[in-house]
């Protein structure tokens, strides 16, 4: 297995506001890794500095290998890392289609808008149904797959996922993350993805990091953090 992201004392914020301190995690080929933590702590601020829509204040990412810390995000989506934002973002008054063509503006991706596109209509049938619908007459759980396919269409080889299940009934967190799982499994993408509650991340996560005031503060297995006393009380939301 190869280490296809690598953070290593990682600090970023706002002009002169740090958010987040230290930051160390990694993530292999083909895992997905959840990063828990509760609102305000950081987890958009780190997603943003991966991407490199924010840049470090120091420290080091390396994408396959290579660093990318003071990479602009337009390069990086070219290099295979994608992001699905906070609600998907979507541009409501555009179609299904025009959303997800702009997916692959990019120049490493555009040429193989086509071929992309019926792969990811594939992925998501209902997609295909909706396509020439407004984004914004979608529901909120057509609206987070569509956001999912449109990061597709850059063919990443990294999926960041902010607060994926945000706003969605159980039933339709299931069903994205089914999807989620199946587009793991068929277009060998690895996921790193974000989330408030840790019960909705570990059925999916192999592993975990919990992220606490801008800081990783625990790690490890999805089972392990479940059970983990401390991590039930302060993330089960229950
Ligand atoms: N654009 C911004 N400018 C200044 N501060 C921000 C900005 N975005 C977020 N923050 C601050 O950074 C901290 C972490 O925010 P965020 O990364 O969004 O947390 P989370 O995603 O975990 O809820 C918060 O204190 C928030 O107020
Ligand atoms: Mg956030």
């Amino acid at each position: 297995m190869s280490r296809l992201l690598e953070v290593l004392g990682m600090s970023a914020g706002y002009g002169l506001a740090p958010v987040l301190h230290d930051i160390g995690l990694y993530v292999d080929s083909g895992e997905v890794v959840a990063v828990i933590g509760a609102n305000g702590v950081g987890k958009t601020t780190l997603l943003r500095t991966i991407a490199g829509i924010i840049q470090p204040s120091a420290g080091r990412i390396a994408f396959d290998g290579r660093p990318i810390g003071s990479t602009p995000a337009h390069d990086i989506v070219g290099q295979g890392l994608a992001l699905v934002p906070e609600g998907g973002r979507l541009f409501p008054f555009m179609t299904v289609l025009e959303n997800l063509e702009l997916g692959a503006f990019n120049p490493s991706s555009r040429e193989k808008t086509r071929t992309t596109l019926d792969e990811v209509m594939m992925l998501f049938p209902i997609l295909a149904e909706r396509k020439t619908q407004l984004a914004g007459s979608l529901s909120g759980g057509e609206r987070q797959m569509c956001a999912i396919a449109r990061a597709l269409m850059s063919r990443p080889r990294l999926l960041m996922l902010d607060e994926p299940s945000a706003g969605l009934s159980p039933v339709m967190v299931e069903r994205v993350f089914d999807m989620l799982r199946s587009v793991v499994a068929s277009r060998n993408v690895t996921v790193l993805l974000v989330e408030q509650h840790v019960e909705d991340a570990p059925e999916i996560a192999q592993r975990a990091y919990v992220i606490e005031r801008g800081r990783i503060v625990k790690t490890g297995s999805g089972a392990e953090l479940m059970n983990d006393p401390d991590v039930q009380r302060a993330y089960m939301g229950l």
